[in-house]
């Protein structure tokens, strides 16, 4: 585990499931559809039961979730308040602003969540499953997003934690949390 501290909210690392971790709002690796699938949402729905699916059935936007954008649900039987479902970037190769994009899923989720009162939030490692975004740039752009925000909303939060899911995710993170404000944080 590592922890520092942005604006007075702790960021904290972590390897794990993230549906095991009790927090105020869990953000989920969505796609724009918000019909589930593998990885980090497949987990979600799987031990948030159906009650996730059937609040998405009725809040889906007509044409879907735009990337770098989130919508709120009912966190069901997960152990949370809420669920927040980013849709992170698919990654085209870094020249389709994919660190925009994702900058923006990690700022939004942020966003909705402190609208839902939360103090706590957790997130996995956004489009680095699937999506393929390298993990070692996507820290940085995570880190420098959540950071910014922090810094722009002291006091809203009490904890922001990642939770990861592999050896190689955490330390990518890890390192990326330590360069924070040192030039090390930026993409
Ligand atoms: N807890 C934490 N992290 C997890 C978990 C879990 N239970 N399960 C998987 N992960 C990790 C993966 O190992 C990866 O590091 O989450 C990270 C993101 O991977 P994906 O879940 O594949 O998410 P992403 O790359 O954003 O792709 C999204 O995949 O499952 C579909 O519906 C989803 O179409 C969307 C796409």
């Amino acid at each position: 585990m590592m922890e520092r501290a942005v604006a007075g909210t702790k960021i904290r690392m972590m390897k794990g499931d993230i549906t095991r971790i009790p927090v105020d709002v869990m953000v989920n690796a969505a796609n724009s559809d918000l019909v589930g699938g593998g990885g980090v949402d497949g987990a979600i729905h799987r031990a948030g039961g159906p009650a996730i699916m059937l609040e998405l059935n009725r809040i889906r936007p007509k044409n879907g979730c735009p990337t770098g954008g989130a919508v709120v649900t009912t966190a069901g039987d997960l152990p949370a308040k809420f669920v927040v479902h980013a849709v992170g970037p698919v990654w085209r190769g870094g020249r389709f602003q994919e660190d925009l994009d994702l900058a923006s899923a990690y700022a939004t989720s942020l966003d909705l969540a402190c609208a839902r009162g939360a103090r706590t939030v957790s997130f996995p490692s956004i489009s680095t499953g699937a999506y393929g975004y390298p993990v070692h740039k996507a820290a940085g752009v995570a880190l420098s997003a959540v950071a910014g925000f922090l810094e722009s909303r002291p006091g809203c939060l009490a904890g922001v934690f990642f939770v990861l899911f592999d050896e190689d995710t955490l330390k990518a993170y890890q390192k990326a949390l330590a360069g924070l404000g040192s030039g090390g944080g930026s993409p």
